[in-house]
């Protein structure tokens, strides 16, 4: 059975648009929720954090991973993304780099799966390969 299906991808999508009420944004205005789904079909959410010294900002992506993580989850599946100034969706939000590089290390860049929302029913499924290509991963440390 496809873990992906159009119910699972709304269902996330749901989840990521509650979290942008959760953002804390208040200087860039910029308002973005993300579910994070594994392998075992758990859901956790996270939402943007900024701070007055702008470096310590974290996405909404990063925070929904350490959230998983740090509750002992290695296994992951799929992430919904969802945001918009003031917290209206209007262009589809796209993962930083840095958030990519999270992924990378956690997520087989072939199977895991990142969806970009701007509604329940009007989102964008891409392969974390395609967003992140010839990135360095833990296969790098590996011995050959
Ligand atoms: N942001 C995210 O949380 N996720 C993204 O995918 C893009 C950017 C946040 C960081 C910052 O708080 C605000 O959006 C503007 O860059």
């Amino acid at each position: 059975m496809d873990i992906l299906n159009d119910t699972i991808c709304r269902q996330l999508i749901l989840e990521a648009g509650k979290m942008m009420g959760m953002a804390y944004a208040p200087y860039s205005g910029f308002k973005v929720g993300a579910a994070l789904l594994t392998a075992s079909r758990e859901i956790y959410t996270g939402c943007n954090i900024e701070n007055a010294a702008f470096s310590p900002t974290v996405c909404a992506e990063r925070t929904a991973f350490f959230k998983a993580i740090s509750e002992g989850e290695r296994e992951f599946a799929a992430i919904a993304i969802i945001g918009g100034k003031d917290g209206i969706p209007t262009g589809y939000t796209a993962p930083c780099g840095v958030c990519r590089q999270v992924m990378a290390e956690f997520c087989s860049p072939q199977d895991f799966y990142v969806i970009l929302a701007r509604s329940e029913g009007d989102y964008r499924k891409y392969r974390l390969e395609e967003l992140f290509p010839l990135g360095f991963s833990p296969e790098n440390l590996k011995k050959d």
